[in-house]
């Protein structure tokens, strides 16, 4: 979910619109808004995408230079107007991002105590809540720290009271949340392009924090009430990065602009001479490195497949165990984890709670650990004993594109950091592994021309019910990560496999109806997913192969062929990862679906 709130002397409807707009990513299954106009509360709110709520907006328009939006990702209740935000009772309104996980002990409590309530919201909790605590003493500050102090679970809030009309009270526990800071206007928000065309200036709200705007004056407090003193710090991302620049979606401008990612994401780190990488805020000093002896790389989703990649990467290089988890299991599990355990948390957003809850296990056994995230600032950054940030700038599409092929390089830095302090990597090794990486930039620009191709393509395989996806070694991730890609946008039905592994069940579902997509660039691998890719073609599988620029051989086979440049074997993923992501963005336009906003899907996803 996403929340936004202002206050000041504009109308705040507009404001928090655009906000919501920018923050739609976070979820998009109903929205809603509340201002205040001489202290009566004005509400809208519609299931839907928020273009439902704009239309509203327009039909029945409401005003007042103080007001608070949400757009949601459902958790409790389903996506309805009824549980759609803000949420009302009596003259207190509230907007949440987060879980109350109480909330069912507190809504029998509010209901002994002759509360109604409309949703099945745990945020309506929170509203009923505060109202009881202001009936008790009058005042609505007060009550809030009294409501938030019962509240178990993670929350970002933002409140407005009917009588107390000048006030706006923003609080955080678990749920991100950033403050603008503006000219006696100030700006609440889950995430920083909600409110980045307003201000650069920001403040960054932790766990436990309150703040209070009275009148367009702010105090930072704790929750529990004593006063703090916060610094602002300036964003340098320009509001432009977030907007569409022609491209039909974002997440086909977010395709292209790879190059410049992973140029950006390379920019200032490289020691050519030393065959060494400079990693700006990894903070870990060589001896906690030296001491490693295990790594456990922890994510979800795409991320967990960019640490699939990094354990190929860590193994080779380092020579060190890495194991590769999802986040949501290895919080719940029992890790094995000691002080010469390093754990990498790769997280785009730098808020997936899974991740942040994991990261915050691993540290309470004793591991040390290195965050990679592509939002500065974030929570896991934040909290994170080092950090390598990817500079893939912000990215909406919810589908995971740029932002990942920055992590694969974030993790190739990384693993020559360690070699190189560890002494696996020796100078003249390092200086080719970054003579390597500097040369991707060009070749992802000549990997984009098959686009065109692509579309083409896809247009012939649009149709297919499921498709398989096979990748060998360091590529296996690839055909994991080119699977859910097409899953997550096109609603089509796809695995990926380890190619070798195909002959243990997949190779049952393989008929003439089946497009396998095939990795097959001319590694040490080569011959072994030839012969899978035989396989295939014996029992009428259909093949797609994406293979080294020039195969002959493959493309005599392949009923069809995408070439890429050859490339290091490390660096091959990255590569190999555009064709995939522009099969399944064609794909998912061919069949008209919201290639930015797919059905059911958060971009990040801030709840368990
Ligand atoms: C969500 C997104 C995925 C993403 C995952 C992890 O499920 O839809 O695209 O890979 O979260 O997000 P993170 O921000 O932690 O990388």
């Amino acid at each position: 979910c996403g929340i936004v709130g202002y206050t000041g002397r504009q109308e705040a409807t507009p404001i928090i619109l655009d906000g919501l707009k920018r923050l739609e990513y976070r979820g998009y299954d109903s929205a809603g808004i509340c201002t205040l106009n001489n202290g009566h509360a004005e509400t809208r709110r519609s299931e839907g995408k928020l273009i439902n709520l704009e239309n509203l907006l327009a039909k029945e328009p409401i005003a007042g230079a103080i007001g608070i939006g949400h757009t949601r990702w459902a958790t409790h209740g389903r996506p309805s107007e009824i549980n759609a935000h803000p949420h009302q009772a009596g003259p207190v309104v509230v907007v949440h991002n987060g879980i109350i996980e109480n909330y069912l002990q507190l809504r029998e409590e509010l209901r002994a105590a002759h509360h109604t309530f409309k949703s099945e919201t745990d945020t309506e909790v929170i509203a009923h809540l505060v109202e009881k605590k202001l009936r008790e003493s009058g005042d609505f500050e007060k009550a809030v720290r009294q409501a938030l102090g019962e509240l178990r679970g993670a929350y970002a809030v933002c409140i407005l009271c009917e009588t107390e009309a000048g006030t706006m009270i923003a609080a955080k526990q678990g749920s991100p949340m950033v403050i603008g800071l503006g000219d006696e206007e100030f700006f609440v928000a889950s995430d920083i392009p909600a409110i980045l065309s307003h201000t650069r200036e920001m403040i960054f709200m932790e766990d436990g924090e309150m703040a209070v705007f009275r009148n367009n004056k702010p105090a930072f407090s704790t929750v529990a009430g004593a006063p703090l003193t916060k610094n602002s710090r300036h964003i340098d991302w320009s509001p432009l990065m977030a907007e569409k620049g022609g491209y039909k979606h974002f997440m086909l401008k977010e395709i292209f602009e790879q190059p410049r990612a992973i140029s950006d994401t390379i920019a200032g780190r490289l020691l050519e001479e030393e065959g060494d990488v400079y990693l700006e805020s990894l903070s870990l000093p060589d001896g906690e490195l030296k001491k490693v002896e295990r790594i456990c790389i922890i994510a979800c989703g795409t991320s967990w497949h960019a640490g699939l990649v990094g354990k190929f990467l860590l193994e080779e290089h380092c020579r060190i165990p890495v194991e590769v988890d999802i986040a949501s299991e290895f919080r719940y599990r029992n890790p094995v984890v000691n002080d010469r355990t390093l754990i990498i948390l790769i997280s785009q957003s730098g808020e997936t709670a899974d991740t942040l809850a994991a990261m915050r296990e691993g540290k309470a056994r004793g591991g040390k650990n290195v965050a990679i995230c592509n939002v500065v600032d974030s929570s896991i950054a934040r909290e994170a004993d080092g950090v390598v940030y990817t500079h893939a700038g912000p990215e909406i599409g919810v589908a995971s594109t740029k932002a990942f092929v920055t992590q694969l390089v974030a993790l190739y830095l990384f693993t020559i950091k360690l070699g190189r302090t560890i002494g696996t990597i020796d100078k003249e090794k390092g200086q080719a592994m970054i003579a390597s990486l500097v040369k991707v930039p060009a070749l992802l620009e000549k990997t984009l021309e098959l686009n065109h191709q692509v579309e083409s393509v896809a247009k012939r395989y649009m149709n297919a019910r499921d498709f398989l996806y096979l990748g060998r070694g360091i590529n296996y991730p690839i055909a994991l990560e080119g699977a859910l890609k097409l899953k997550e946008i096109s609603y089509i039905h796809a695995e990926g496999y380890p190619a070798g592994e195909m002959k243990h069940g997949p190779i049952a579902l393989i008929d003439e109806n089946m497009p396998v997509v095939i990795l097959v660039p001319q590694n040490a691998n080569y011959e072994k997913v030839a012969s899978n890719m035989e396989e295939v073609i014996a029992r009428g599988g259909r093949v797609i192969a994406v293979c080294s620029a020039g195969d002959r051989e493959i493309a005599g086979k392949a009923e069809v062929t995408l070439e890429i440049p050859q490339d290091n074997d490390d660096l091959a993923p990255i590569l190999l990862s555009v064709p995939l992501q522009l099969l399944a963005y064609h794909v998912a336009v061919l069949k008209g679906t919201d290639v930015d906003q797919p059905r059911n899907l958060a971009k990040s996803v801030t709840v368990e």
